[in-house]
């Protein structure tokens, strides 16, 4: 791709992370339904399907012929029939946006074949943009995001989700998770994994790891993570795919292999 459209497509993925965020924080301050996915933890809202069909209509009106895998299913064609694809999350944390009102955001990336080449994770509530550009690094509100700190695992701060995952308890990594808090600074679960892998980025953290997440929930984060010099890969150590579910380990560079050695100790977390 051209630098030229590459600046472009930064400046509109940017330009409908700030929309979307806008728009839902807007609608947070009205009354809004709530629904249940799969059960009463599963949720999702008229906000999100609203929000995505709002970044749909802006990516559209721009590049009609780009297209999307969204998590509300709200984009009308086939996402496997392109070569650009938009990868994107319109609420990531719903949980968060109906209890607390905070630590929710949402994610978009643009691939070219499977390249990942703009990610943007946008916090509304802060009004906090992280995005990065494929070789061109990754940024906090244009402040340059870069993991020069050597952080050693005793010293990290690290976040997950599998504690309360009933296949992490089969496979036997809540016992593992469980190690590695013994092992770590400390542990935090926010509820956003965009968030999460952004904070990774900035350095607020230093590693995240999830047992099975969606293309939409990592498809930002992983290229903000790389961008920053972080390491991203399936908990397996393999490259994340574009457009399914994996497992995710984001980490400071540093403690990459330790971690790896850990996660690993399991018989199958792919
Ligand atoms: C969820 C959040 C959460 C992660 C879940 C995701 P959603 O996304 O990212 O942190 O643990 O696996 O499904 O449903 O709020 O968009
Ligand atoms: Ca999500
Ligand atoms: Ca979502």
């Amino acid at each position: 791709m051209q630098t030229s459209s590459l600046a472009a497509l930064k400046e509109h993925a940017l330009h409908c992370a700030r929309s979307a965020g806008k728009l839902s924080l807007a609608r947070m301050r009205e009354p809004f339904t709530v629904e249940y996915k799969t059960s009463a933890s599963d949720l999702v809202t008229a906000v999100d399907k609203e929000v995505e069909k709002h970044v749909i209509d802006l990516i559209l009106a721009k590049y009609p012929d780009h297209g999307i895998l969204g998590e509300e299913r709200t984009f009308a064609g086939d996402p496997s029939q392109f070569d650009t694809l938009w990868v994107i999350d319109p609420i990531d944390g719903t949980t968060n946006f109906v209890h607390q009102q905070i630590n929710f955001s949402v994610s978009i990336a643009v691939y070219h074949k499977g390249e990942g080449l703009v990610g943007a994770v946008y916090d509304p509530s802060r009004d906090e943009l992280f995005y990065a550009v494929r070789g061109e690094g990754a940024f906090l509100n244009d402040r340059p995001l870069r993991l020069e700190r050597h952080v050693r695992l005793e010293e990290a701060l690290l976040c997950t989700s599998v504690f309360w995952n009933e296949r992490a308890e089969q496979m036997g990594i809540d016992q593992i998770v469980k190690k590695l808090a013994g092992k770590v600074r400390g542990m935090r679960l926010l509820g956003s994994a965009a968030l999460e892998m952004a904070y990774v980025a900035a350095g607020r953290l230093d590693g995240y790891v999830s047992l099975s997440l969606n293309a939409w929930d990592f498809g930002a984060g992983r290229i903000i993570v790389e961008e920053a010099g972080g390491r991203v890969t399936s908990m397996a150590g393999t490259p994340l795919p574009f457009d399914q579910k994996s497992s995710v380990m984001a980490c400071n560079p540093a403690f990459y292999e330790e971690l790896q050695h850990y996660l690993n100790l399991s018989e199958s977390n792919g």
